[in-house]
């Protein structure tokens, strides 16, 4: 399977999250996994039609909105282009302290669902460190990577069991 990770970040907790997550798959897949920003669209665009996973990172801005620079990447990916999206898993980091906690994962989530199938989410509290926050990142990463084999192999028993 091809994994691919696009985030945005601003001051790097996303980051910090998604090379956690990257860690993560690289050695749960023992395949090299990319990490992509938002703002390279080419790049953006590569992964999203050679993978067979992705997991798609914001931080949340403003009174909980979701960032431009994340806001014209999911445009250019689901709106601008006629590539099929691999299922996705979105994840962000937020503060609790504001209001709309990590919203704009919720808002990645609700545009993504009209182009694929979202797996799951995950909201970090600024970034992970210490082995709490650690094993949540892992732990979600783990469980994304599970769900989709299962989506997979039933995908293969059903083509089986209809000749298709
Ligand atoms: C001006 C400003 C507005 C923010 N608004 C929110 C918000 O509405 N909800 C939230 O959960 N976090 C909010 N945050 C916190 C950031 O999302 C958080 O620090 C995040 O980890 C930053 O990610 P990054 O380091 O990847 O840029 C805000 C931060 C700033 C500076």
């Amino acid at each position: 399977m091809g994994i691919a990770i696009i985030y945005a970040s601003r001051s790097g907790n996303t980051k910090e999250t998604a090379e956690l997550i990257q860690d993560e798959c690289e050695k749960y897949i023992g395949n090299r996994v990319p990490l992509v920003p938002v703002t390279d669209l080419r790049a953006v665009e590569e992964v999203c039609q050679h993978s067979t996973l992705l997991f798609f990172g914001t931080y949340t801005w403003g009174k909980g909105k979701l960032p431009d620079i994340a806001r014209k990447a999911l445009r250019f990916m689901i709106k601008e282009n006629d590539f099929a999206l691999p299922p996705v898993a979105v994840f962000g980091t937020g503060e609790t302290i504001f209001t709309y906690y990590c919203r704009a994962v919720d808002e990645a989530a609700y545009h993504l669902a009209h182009k694929t199938e979202v797996l799951g989410t995950m909201k970090i509290e600024l970034a992970p460190r210490g082995p709490k926050a650690i094993n949540v990142v892992r732990q979600f990463t783990r469980a994304i990577i599970d769900d989709w084999m299962e989506g997979y192999k039933s995908g293969i028993k059903e083509n089986q069991n209809t000749g298709t």
